[in-house]
This record gives structure tokens, C-alpha cells and sequence, in this order.
């Protein structure tokens, strides 16, 4: 999704602050970039189609560089074909703002309308630009900007993350306000900072205020003032970020999904270790969150997600009804939303999120919220909406995940999952101390394990094997049990980075159809682990490799191996956990295949790291 960024210094040279910003954010996705700034009280703009580099050449001149104040934007278009023209900032036909937009005005057509038959000439097919033109016309009666700021959005519909900079009265003055998408400030001895992702100001500070919907902030050099949508100042808490700039560098690795496939280890530890109670066999959450009172009064679990998230979470179902007893329903969160869900009491929403800002989940876990439901978040970003809007919450420490395939937060959900069923069985009594000491003591032992399979010759074994099926004409990835996911979620990896055809199948489902498929042409990725379902995975196996299907085992289960004949051996843990430890070949396999095929690997085409519009 769009990237926001703004500055204002008393020293003058915002440029930097921008341009290094918007490159933090690059990572959401985006199709153009832009930049406006003041000096001399004039509004400059920059603004280009395509990469950040592209905006860089016409900065060259160095025209902007002094300027005091600015905002800049990184584009995901969702209204206007990718263009100089649709990018951001957008001016008012007057001059007197430039606005950066993320979100959507669902009423913009209407408004168009009205301010075209007032004689305003629009340059954009955006929606954005209709907020520019609103606040440039308020503007003219010579009221403040925040003023034309509030004027506006109260004629607007919809939802956004907005920054604007005119020339007031007393100098430049930059504005931002927020309903929906995120966005936080932040403010040191000589400057104040907006931005969309913390990313953007943690060069600056570690000192960050998130604003709540309705909020509108006024920054200064040196101080911000946040308000309500009326007018009337607030108080918003004063947050820490825990993460450093040094975390989102590349260090060296070439792309950054392959150094956070490799970050995985320490996220596990940093994630599940400090919370694992041997002596107790439990979980301790921080905050006595997740107590025992609380959970003994969930009757249900409705989990919630998008794309890799809800993978975890239908991990998440087979490990709280099979360790908790708990009965789980898990629903896409784009369909919960509107299939006019039914919840029994004492539901628990379980919102699982990277980013803590999907759109989808969000509004997922409102509806359920609204519908009586608790509701839960597994998150990884502190201060994210999803987690300052749940009752209760459970951070990953993956640190900022810049690849838009997801890999480190997804297994650090699945240990999060993981700790939470433990947690919940030990609260209702359905999970016996033995049996959590068993899995907590295995949950600590995977980093060894999971270092083994980063191991070079692991490494190079399934590079090996990338090359033998990067021209496959298409893959099946197969699983069963609490391994069905992790066949869902390696189809998904190879479709974002490697643009191939994958699908990842329930392993009893092949012979109701998609078997019908199967020819020399396609990979079987099939992942199995011992366990109750094992030999089943391994008949399945036979069923395609009979029909002339290339098969690729990944697990632990030698049965599997022998009949597929291409295998990547994984360590062997208990079942439950071997998912864990499942999915890191699967994520290299698609490394491999995509980086073999050129692809973009860490920006992959359509794509945006943290989806925040429906
Ligand atoms: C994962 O590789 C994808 N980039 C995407 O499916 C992602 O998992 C999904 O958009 C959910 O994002 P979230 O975890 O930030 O909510």
C-alpha cells in the first residue's frame, strides 16, 4: 500500500528525510513516487511514474533541497492507471496545497462533479485530488490549514492517512490526519516527522505517537499538537519503538527475503523462549494477558486472516482443538466480513496479522467485536491498529519483515500459535503438564534444527533441486493434517516470487479431481511428517507418481522419501511442531526457483507488503 512521509525542520534540507523515507517504505509495494515541498513560499513538486530512482533523476537539479518543509508518497495505484500525472503529491488548481493520500474517498466522483461545475479543472483521474481541491478552495478564505484540513474530510466518504503542507499566514505549515489506514508522528528538539510506517521516522527517533481515527496533527519543529476531528486537543500516548534502523538494512544478503528466511532461528528464540515455563510446563504471556481466568471463558475461536497469516491460523485451529479441545472456525477475512457471520457466546476472534494494518482483518475483527466476540491478536508490529484495537495480544519479535513474501513472521506465528494452545489447554485443564512440558521443550529445540536446514549443504541440495523444477509447467503442493497449511503456504510463496502456477491441496483431495491434472509436466511438492497421517500422505504420493507425476517429498517421514525418489529431509520434532521446521525448505525452493527466473524478489509485481484498502 501507499507510503507516506512528511518533514518539517527548523534547519531547512527536508529532501533527505523524504527521499530516505519513502526508500524504508518501498518495501509495501508501489507503482510512483512523488515529492512537494515549500521554500520561499512556493509549493515545488516532483513526481514520477515508476521506481524511486526515477524521481531521484529529476531531483538532480537540486532545486528542493533546502526547503523546510515537504511530504513525499509512494503510490499503489488503485484509482488512475500508474502516471506522473495519477502520482502523489497532488496540488489544488490555485497552488495553495499539496496533499499525499492513502486510502480512498468512496464519494470522490460526486464531489468531482460539483467542483468541475465550479469551474475547477482536474489534472488526475485520482480520487486523491479531490481532497487537494477542496482544501485549496477552503484555503482562499484565508483560514489556517488544519481548518481547510477538518472543512474538507467533513465533505469526504471513506478513508485515509493524509499529509498537506500550504503557506500560512505565519510560514509553511504541515498538517496530517488519519481515519483508517495507519499513520503516526514524531517529533525531535528541531523537527516533527509524519509517516505511514515506523520505518519511516526510526532514523530520527524512537519516539513515535500513533494516531487514532478522527485525529488530526499540526507539527512544528520540535512539537506536534493532535487533535479531534473537531478541533479539540487530545492526548495520545507517547509509544517506543523497539526496533533500530540497522534492522531493516540488507546487510549483504542479496535479497531480503533470503536474510529473513535466515533471521528465523533468532526470531523463534525471541518470539517463544523467554515464554516457555519448564518447571510449570506453561506459557507465560506478558501483562497476564491470555490468563487463565480469560480464556476459561472461551467456549469458541473464530480465526482470522489473509493470505500467509490465515495459513497460520489454520495451523493455529489444529493446534487448539488438538492441545486445547477448543473448538476453532476459521474464515478468510474478506469473507467473514460479509457472510453475515453467526457467533455463539464466549467467542474468541483470533486476528492474526504481520503488519497489524490488512484492512480486511481489521475490519473482520471489528465485526466481531461487534457481534460480542473478544478478540485476540497475533501481531508483529507494537502500536499496529490490529493490536491497539484487540483485548488481548500476542507480539512476534520477527523485527521489521521488508519482503513482501512473508517467511520469519510466518513461522513466528505458528510458534505464537503454538505458545497460545498451550496456554489455553493449561487454562481449561485439557492439556496436561507432561504433554505441555513435552511441547514446550520440543518449541526450544527447533532452533538447532532449523539452523540445520539453512546449513549450506541443505542450501545447496535444494538449489539443486530449484533448477530441476524452475520450467515445471506447474506444482502441486500437498499436506495433510496440521501439514495441509504448510502445503497451502508453500504454493502461496512460489506464486508471489516466482509468478508460476501453484496450488496447495488437502492430500485426500487429489483423487476428486485435481488428479485429472497430474502429468510429467508437474511438480509434486508433498510435505509429510510421522505421524497419524503419514502413510496416507505417502499412498497420495504413489496415486500421482502412478499417473506420471515428477514427486518432491520434504519432511521426515522415509516412507515418503522412498517412494517420491527427490526428497529434502527435515529433522524429525513432534507432529505438531513440524510445520515449523516444514516450511523453511519450501521457502528457499521458491527462492531458488524465482531467483532463477529473474524475478523480483523482494518487490514482486501487484503486490504490497501491508494491504490497508479493501
Ligand atoms: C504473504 O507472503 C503475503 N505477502 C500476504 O499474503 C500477507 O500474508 C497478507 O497480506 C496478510 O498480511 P498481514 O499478515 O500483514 O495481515
Amino acid at each position: 500500500m501507499c507510503g507516506i512521509i512528511g518533514a518539517i525542520r527548523s534547519d531547512g534540507g527536508v529532501l533527505n528525510a523524504l527521499i530516505e523515507g519513502l526508500r524504508v517504505v518501498e518495501y509495501r509495494g508501489y507503482d510512483s513516487a512523488g515529492v512537494a515541498v515549500i521554500d520561499g513560499g512556493q509549493i515545488l513538486v516532483r513526481k514520477k511514474q515508476g521506481r524511486l530512482e526515477n524521481l531521484e533523476k529529476v531531483l538532480e537539479d537540486g532545486a528542493l533541497e533546502q526547503a523546510p518543509v515537504g511530504i513525499g508518497h509512494t503510490r499503489w495505484a488503485t484509482h488512475g492507471e500508474p502516471s506522473d500525472r495519477n502520482s502523489h503529491p497532488h496540488q489544488g488548481a490555485a497552488g495553495r496545497v499539496a496533499i499525499v493520500h492513502n486510502g480512498i474517498f468512496e464519494n470522490y466522483l460526486e464531489l468531482r462533479e460539483q467542483l468541475t461545475a465550479q469551474g475547477i479543472t482536474f489534472v488526475s483521474e485520482t480520487d486523491s485530488e479531490v481532497m487537494a481541491q477542496l482544501i485549496d478552495l477552503e484555503l482562499q478564505e484565508g483560514i489556517s490549514l488544519e481548518n481547510a484540513v477538518r472543512r474538507s474530510l467533513r465533505r469526504v466518504e471513506g478513508y485515509y492517512a493524509l499529509g498537506a503542507i500550504a503557506e500560512g499566514p505565519d510560514g509553511a505549515e504541515l498538517v496530517c490526519a488519519r481515519k483508517g489506514p495507519p499513520l503516526l508522528v514524531a517529533s525531535t528538539p528541531d523537527a516533527a516527522y509524519l509517516a505511514s510506517d515506523v520505518l519511516g521516522v526510526i532514523p530520527h527517533t524512537d519516539r513515535v505517537v500513533y494516531l487514532e481515527d478522527g485525529d488530526v496533527a499540526i507539527l512544528k519543529p520540535g512539537s506536534i499538537q493532535v487533535t479531534d476531528f473537531e478541533g479539540h486537543p487530545v492526548q495520545r500516548e507517547v509509544a517506543k519503538v523497539d526496533w533500530t534502523p540497522g534492522d531493516t538494512g540488507l546487510g549483504g544478503w542479496p535479497h531480503y527475503m533470503l536474510k529473513e528466511i535466515h533471521e528465523q532461528p533468532d526470531v523463534l528464540a525471541r518470539t517463544a523462549l523467554d515464554r516457555i515455563d519448564l518447571e510449570r510446563g506453561d506459557v507465560n504471556i506478558e501483562g497476564g494477558q491470555f490468563s487463565d481466568e480469560f480464556l476459561q471463558g472461551v467456549s469458541r475461536v473464530q480465526v482470522l486472516a489473509c493470505g500467509t497469516a490465515l495459513h497460520a491460523g489454520m495451523i493455529a485451529k489444529y493446534l487448539i482443538e488438538g492441545l486445547a479441545k477448543v473448538p476453532v472456525d476459521v474464515d478468510y477475512a474478506s469473507e467473514f466480513r460479509y457472510r453475515g457471520p453467526i457467533l455463539v457466546p464466549g467467542t474468541m476472534a483470533l486476528a492474526i496479522s504481520q503488519s497489524g494494518e490488512t484492512a480486511d482483518t481489521l475490519g473482520a475483527a471489528r465485526l466481531a467485536k461487534e457481534l460480542g466476540a473478544s478478540v485476540a491478536a497475533i501481531c508483529n508490529v507494537t502500536g499496529s491498529t490490529q493490536m491497539r484495537e484487540a483485548d488481548q495480544v500476542l507480539l512476534t519479535h520477527a523485527g521489521p519483515e521488508i519482503g513482501v513474501a512473508s517467511t520469519k513472521a510466518f513461522t513466528a506465528q505458528v510458534a505464537a500459535a503454538v505458545l497460545l494452545a498451550v496456554r489455553m489447554g493449561r487454562a481449561n485443564g485439557n492439556l496436561s503438564v507432561q504433554e505441555a512440558k513435552e511441547l514446550l521443550a520440543g518449541l526450544r529445540d527447533l532452533r538447532t534444527k532449523m539452523e540445520h536446514l539453512l546449513s549450506e549443504p541443505v542450501r545447496e541440495h535444494i538449489r539443486a533441486l530449484a533448477k530441476v523444477h524452475a520450467r515445471a509447467k506447474g506444482f502441486f503442493f500437498l499436506g495433510r493434517g496440521v501439514n495441509f497449511p504448510v502445503a497451502l503456504e508453500g504454493a502461496l510463496k512460489l506464486k508471489e516470487i516466482s509468478y508460476m502456477h501453484a496450488e496447495g491441496y488437502a492430500a485426500g483431495e487429489m483423487k476428486h479431481g485435481p488428479i485429472a491434472l497430474i502429468d510429467p509436466g508437474m511438480t509434486i511438492v508433498s510435505i509429510n511428517a510421522p505421524g497419524h497421517v503419514a502413510d496416507k500422505v505417502r499412498s497420495n504420493i504413489e496415486q500421482v507418481k502412478s499417473r506420471g507425476g515428477v514427486a518432491l517429498s520434504v519432511g521426515s517421514h522415509e516412507g515418503s522419501h522412498k517412494i517420491a525418489g527427490q526428497c529434502i529431509e527435515v529433522p524429525e520434532t513432534i507432529e505438531w511442531l513440524s510445520p515449523i521446521l516444514n516450511t523453511i525448505p519450501l521457502q528457499l525452493f521458491s527462492y531458488y526457483i524465482a531467483d532463477l527466473r529473474g524475478c523480483d524478489i523482494d518487490k514482486p509485481r501487484n503486490l504490497a507488503k501491508s494491504v490497508t484498502v479493501e
